[in-house]
Formats: structure tokens, C-alpha cells, sequence
């Protein structure tokens, strides 16, 4: 049986053995697909002992997205525009990495919820990791602006400049973003609320009619945003586990070369979530 997993630190209540496993069974494929705790000092070792055993591919999580980017022999041109990796292929002795979040994403929006991106005015909350591996999807999305915001300005300066699509791709200040009109699409890439609990504010001026909200984070972590949002008059609001199977369903796909259904994994998910 060929062997996958999932490398992240922490990584015990990852959702990605769950949903390998059940594409693998509705697909009639066997995998053993398990989680892996690496902690960034050990990531590159495991990494190495895996491939050792068998291991042929795997998905990489928070903290180890960037690592993985440098560890890989060749990468897809979209986890190059990322500078991460969540997708890893073993091709002879080398691994090869791909970056499957930005287009689960934007599958998600566009299928899922029936968004058009086409012409849209999109904010991008944040420009760490998350930010960084859904921006280039975006923009191949076909919206028309990206605006990038960071509490750390010059953080959002570099994600601008690495998508090299300048007047198209700008950074605003958090503080003076009353004075950026209203989006379409806020999508919120920060962590805010995986800590600490700190919210943070947001003029109500973003939020028109139609706006749709999403938070790349799904559980207790996505609560402050999208109540955020909810009070703010959006249109629709929801969270980061359609993301979650969509990108899922892309790396399975890299490594068993068939798509899987996604529908039912995400209604199950939904519904452990509830
Ligand atoms: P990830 O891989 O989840 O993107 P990251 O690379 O550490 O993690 O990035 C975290 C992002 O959340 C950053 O954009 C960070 O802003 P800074 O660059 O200023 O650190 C943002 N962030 C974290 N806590 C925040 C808070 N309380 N308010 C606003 N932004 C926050």
C-alpha cells in the first residue's frame, strides 16, 4: 500500500487523514495516509525518513509550507508565485511541490458558492503564509484588484511586489482603510483569531450589499471575522472548510490522477463541525 501523510506541528487535530481517506475509499483506491508531527528543527529529517519508508506523497501544514518550498528538487509555477508548498510528489529520489490552496480556494468561492470572481474588487487580510498561497490563484481568478492589508505594512509590501502585477496588486494601510472604498470579497489570511483572542477592527464602509466574506481559518479561529461580518451587513459569510476539501481534492488528484467528488466529504465535515 502506498504511503502519504500529513506534516505539521501541531498537527493532531488535522482534518486531512479524514478526507484522504474517504476520497481513497469512494474512489476504490487504498492509501495509508497518516499524520505526521514534525517540529521545524526535525521537519527536514522526517521528511527524509518517510521517503526512506515508502512514502510517495504528503501535504504540508502550518508551520513547515515554506520549508517544504526550499526542500523541493522542482516546483509547479504556482507554489513558485507562493513560496510555499502544501503538495508533495516523490519523483525518483527528489520531491517535486505544488501549492494547492490558492485553486481550492477559488473552487471553492466559484463552485461551491457560486461567486464570480471575474471583475472583482478583492481584500486580502493579511500577507503571511495563507495570504501568500491563495493571492496568485486569485489573480489567475480573473478579479480585477487585489488590495493587501497587514498590520505589518511592510509584510504587504512584499507580497505585492512578489505578484509583480503592479496597479493591479496594491497595499493599503490597516488604519486608513476607510479610505479604500467597498469589496466584493474580503477574505480574511490573518491568524488573528488562532490566538490570543485579539479582534481586530474593520471599518463598516468595506461591506456593501454584496459583499462576501470568507476566513481561510474554519472552527473557533474563523468566529471573530465572520461575526465581524455578519454584523457588518455582508451578504454571505463563511469559513475555510470548503477550502480545506478543495485543496485536499487537488493534491489527491496530483497523486492518484483521478478528482474525487467533494460534496459528501464537505457535508460530513460540515456536520462534525456543527
Ligand atoms: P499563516 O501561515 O497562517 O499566514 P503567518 O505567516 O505567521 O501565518 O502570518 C500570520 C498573519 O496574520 C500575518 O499577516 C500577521 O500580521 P503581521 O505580519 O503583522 O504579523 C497576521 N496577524 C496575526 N495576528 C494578528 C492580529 N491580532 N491582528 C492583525 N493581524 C494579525
Amino acid at each position: 500500500v502506498a504511503r502519504y501523510a500529513v506534516f505539521g506541528h501541531p498537527i493532531a487535530h488535522s482534518q486531512s487523514p479524514r478526507i484522504q481517506a474517504a476520497f481513497a475509499k469512494a474512489q476504490g483506491i487504498e492509501i495509508d495516509y497518516r499524520a505526521i508531527d514534525a517540529t521545524p528543527q526535525d521537519f527536514a529529517a522526517a521528511l527524509d525518513a518517510f521517503a526512506a519508508d515508502g512514502g510517495v506523497g504528503a501535504n504540508v501544514t502550518l508551520p513547515h509550507k515554506e520549508a517544504a518550498f526550499a526542500l523541493c528538487a522542482t516546483t509547479t509555477s504556482r507554489a513558485q508565485r507562493a513560496g510555499a508548498v502544501n503538495t508533495l510528489l516523490r519523483k525518483g529520489e527528489r520531491w517535486h511541490g505544488d501549492n494547492t490552496d490558492g485553486i481550492g480556494l477559488v473552487r471553492d468561492l466559484t463552485g461551491r458558492n457560486g461567486l464570480d470572481l471575474r471583475g472583482r474588487r478583492v481584500l486580502l487580510l493579511g500577507a503571511g503564509g495563507a495570504a501568500r498561497g491563495v493571492a496568485p490563484a486569485l489573480l489567475d481568478a480573473g478579479i480585477l484588484e487585489l488590495v493587501v492589508a497587514n498590520r505589518t505594512p511592510e509584510r504587504a509590501d512584499a507580497l505585492v511586489d512578489a505578484m509583480s502585477e503592479p496597479g493591479r496588486v496594491i497595499s493599503a494601510y490597516w488604519d486608513a482603510l476607510r479610505e479604500q472604498g467597498d469589496f466584493e470579497l474580503i477574505i480574511n489570511a490573518t491568524s488573528a483569531g488562532r490566538g490570543d483572542g485579539a479582534v481586530f477592527s474593520l471599518p463598516l464602509s468595506l461591506v456593501n450589499s454584496l459583499t462576501t466574506a470568507v476566513d481561510l481559518n474554519y472552527g473557533e479561529a474563523a468566529i471573530p471575522f465572520l461575526a465581524w461580518a455578519r454584523a457588518a451587513g455582508c451578504r454571505n459569510e463563511f469559513d475555510g472548510l470548503g477550502m480545506l476539501v478543495e485543496q485536499a481534492a487537488e493534491s489527491f488528484q496530483q497523486w492518484h490522477g483521478v478528482r474525487p467528488e467533494t460534496d459528501a466529504v464537505y457535508a460530513a465535515l460540515r456536520e462534525r463541525a456543527a
